[in-house]
């Protein structure tokens, strides 16, 4: 079922120091500039490699669900990988079909490529968060 991954996600403090270890220290060449997804709850950029992404969130208000990520991981960490499906919605009843939880109300978001999103619970992926993402129908991304 699932096809490419399309990016990791990774918790910060900061996007700016984020931004700067992986373009000063790492060597990366190509960063979106940060915007925020206010119904998400997160600051979002994305460090562009050549053949996936690293998606850097900072927390965004008061009620951001990656608060508590950081109050166990002070310096951040990884916090989700994202593997892209051809159908969201045929996917997550795939996925609950074989007794996965999907996270929230289970119907999908828009997430920060402008496709429908759903989480999977890590008690059910091994403990890792697991966000499944429709692929943009452009190939190009
Ligand atoms: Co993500």
């Amino acid at each position: 079922m699932i096809g490419r991954l399309n990016h990791i996600g990774i918790a910060t403090p900061s996007i700016e120091e984020s931004v700067k270890l992986y373009t000063e220290v790492l060597g990366a060449k190509s960063v979106t500039p940060k915007f925020s997804m206010p119904e998400q709850g997160v600051w979002v950029c994305f460090v562009n490699l050549e053949n996936s992404q690293i998606e850097l969130i900072e927390p965004y208000g008061e009620n951001s669900p990656i608060h508590g990520f950081l109050a166990k991981n002070p310096k951040g960490g990884q916090h989700h990988v994202c593997f892209e499906v051809a159908d969201i919605i045929a996917a997550r009843d795939e996925m609950r079909a074989k007794g996965a939880t999907i996270l929230g109300t289970g119907e999908p978001r828009i997430g920060a490529h402008g496709t429908p999103i759903i989480f999977v619970h890590p008690k059910d992926m091994g403990g890792v968060l697991v966000e499944l993402m429709e692929s943009p129908k452009d190939a190009h991304h």
